[in-house]
C-alpha cells in the first residue's frame, strides 16, 4: 500500500506559486475566504493535519495543539510570531517557522512612506482637495515638518529597524537608536530609551512584540516626545498604547502619528485614532509587494516541506525542538 501522503492546511489563499510547491508534497487544503478561519474552523482542519501554514491572525495555542496529535510542523507566513505560543509548540517538540529577511526591504520603504506621509501631511492634504478645499496657494496651508538636519530614533533595531536607518542617511537624519543588546553600526548613536524619545523629531517602532515590549510607548513615552515629533509604528500595534496616542495627538502634545499596526485589527471605523487629522492609519500592509509576499509565502512553503520530511526548518523560531 502506497504510504499516505501528509496532510496540510493553509489558512488563506497565497499569492505566487506557494502552494503549488506544498502539492507537490502533502495533500493541501486552503481556506478558500477572505476572512481568517474562526478558531472553531481552525481547529478543526488542524486537527486532521501534519502541517500548517498560517498567517498572523490565526493563533496557535495550547488548547489548539491538543487537537492535533499529527502536527508535525507550523509555518507562519509572516516575520513576527507573536500569534504562536511558541512554548507550547515546543513542549510539543513541534518546529515553527516564520519569514525573516524577504520583507525587510519593503517595511523599510514602506515606513519611510509613512514617515513623510506624516511630516508632509500628505493623507490630510489629498482628503482637503476631495472635500474642495483648496483654494489657493496659502503660505500658511497645511504646514508639516522638515526633515533634513533632523533626528530619527528606532526603537528596536532588527533588520528592519536597520533598513530603515540606512535610508535616513538620504535625507540628512541623523540616527539614534534604541535595543535590549546594541552592537556597533556605523552612524548609529546608541542611546536610552527616554534619551531617544526626547531628542528624537521621528520615533520609528521596530521591535517585536514580547510582554517586555507591551505598551512600550505608553503616557509616559510620549510624554518625553516632543511637541513637533511624529510616531510612526511598523512593528505591531500593541507596542503602543493607542488610548494615549489618541490622547496626544488630539491635545498635539506631539505633531502626528502615522500606523501601519494597531492593538485590534482591523481597526474599528469609529476608533478615535480615525477621527484624528494628525494620524495616519494603514491596514498592516509593511510587506504588501507582489514580490515581497509571493517570497513570503514561498518561505512559509518551505518550512512546511522541510518539517514534514523531517529536516530542520530552513527559518526556525523554536530551535531548541532540535535539542
Ligand atoms: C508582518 O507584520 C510580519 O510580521 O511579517
Amino acid at each position: 500500500m502506497a504510504p499516505q501522503r501528509p496532510r496540510v492546511f493553509v489558512s488563506r489563499r497565497l499569492p505566487g506559486d506557494a502552494v503549488e510547491r506544498l502539492a507537490a508534497a502533502a495533500e493541501v487544503e486552503v481556506w478558500p475566504e477572505r476572512l481568517p478561519p474562526p478558531p472553531a474552523a481552525l481547529a478543526r482542519h488542524a486537527a486532521g493535519a501534519d502541517g500548517l501554514l498560517l498567517l498572523l491572525t490565526d493563533r496557535v495555542d495550547a488548547a489548539l495543539l491538543e487537537r492535533c496529535p499529527r502536527l508535525r510542523v507550523v509555518a507562519n507566513m509572516a516575520v513576527g510570531y507573536d500569534n504562536l505560543d511558541v512554548d507550547a509548540l515546543t513542549a510539543r517538540g513541534i518546529p515553527a517557522g516564520n519569514t525573516p529577511g524577504v520583507l525587510t526591504e519593503s517595511t523599510a520603504e514602506l515606513t519611510w512612506a509613512l514617515i513623510l506621509a506624516a511630516t508632509r501631511r500628505v493623507v490630510e492634504a489629498e482628503r482637503a482637495i476631495r472635500r474642495g478645499d483648496w483654494v489657493t496657494w496659502e503660505p500658511s496651508f497645511l504646514l508639516g515638518r522638515d526633515l533634513a538636519g533632523g533626528t530619527l530614533g528606532v526603537v528596536g533595531f532588527g533588520k528592519i529597524g536597520a533598513a530603515v536607518a540606512r535610508r535616513a542617511r538620504c535625507f540628512d537624519l541623523r540616527v539614534l537608536a534604541w535595543t535590549p543588546r546594541p552592537k556597533p553600526v556605523e552612524g548609529v548613536e546608541w542611546v536610552a530609551l527616554d534619551e531617544l524619545l526626547a531628542r528624537s523629531d521621528v520615533v520609528s517602532v521596530h521591535c517585536a512584540l514580547t510582554p517586555e515590549t507591551k505598551g512600550l510607548i505608553g503616557a509616559r513615552a510620549l510624554a518625553l516626545m516632543k511637541p513637533s515629533a511624529v510616531l510612526v509604528n511598523t512593528a505591531r500595534g500593541a507596542i503602543v498604547d493607542q488610548a494615549a496616542l489618541a490622547g496626544a495627538l488630539r491635545e498635539r502634545r506631539i505633531f502626528a502619528a502615522a500606523l501601519d499596526v494597531v492593538e485590534r485589527e482591523p481597526i474599528a471605523p469609529d476608533d478615535p485614532l480615525l477621527s484624528l487629522d494628525n494620524c495616519v492609519v494603514v491596514p498592516h500592509i509593511g510587506s504588501a509587494t507582489v514580490a515581497t509576499r509571493a517570497r513570503m509565502a514561498a518561505m512559509a512553503a518551505d518550512n512546511v516541506i522541510a518539517g514534514l520530511r523531517g529536516e530542520r526548518l530552513p527559518n526556525c523560531v523554536n530551535p531548541a525542538v532540535y535539542g
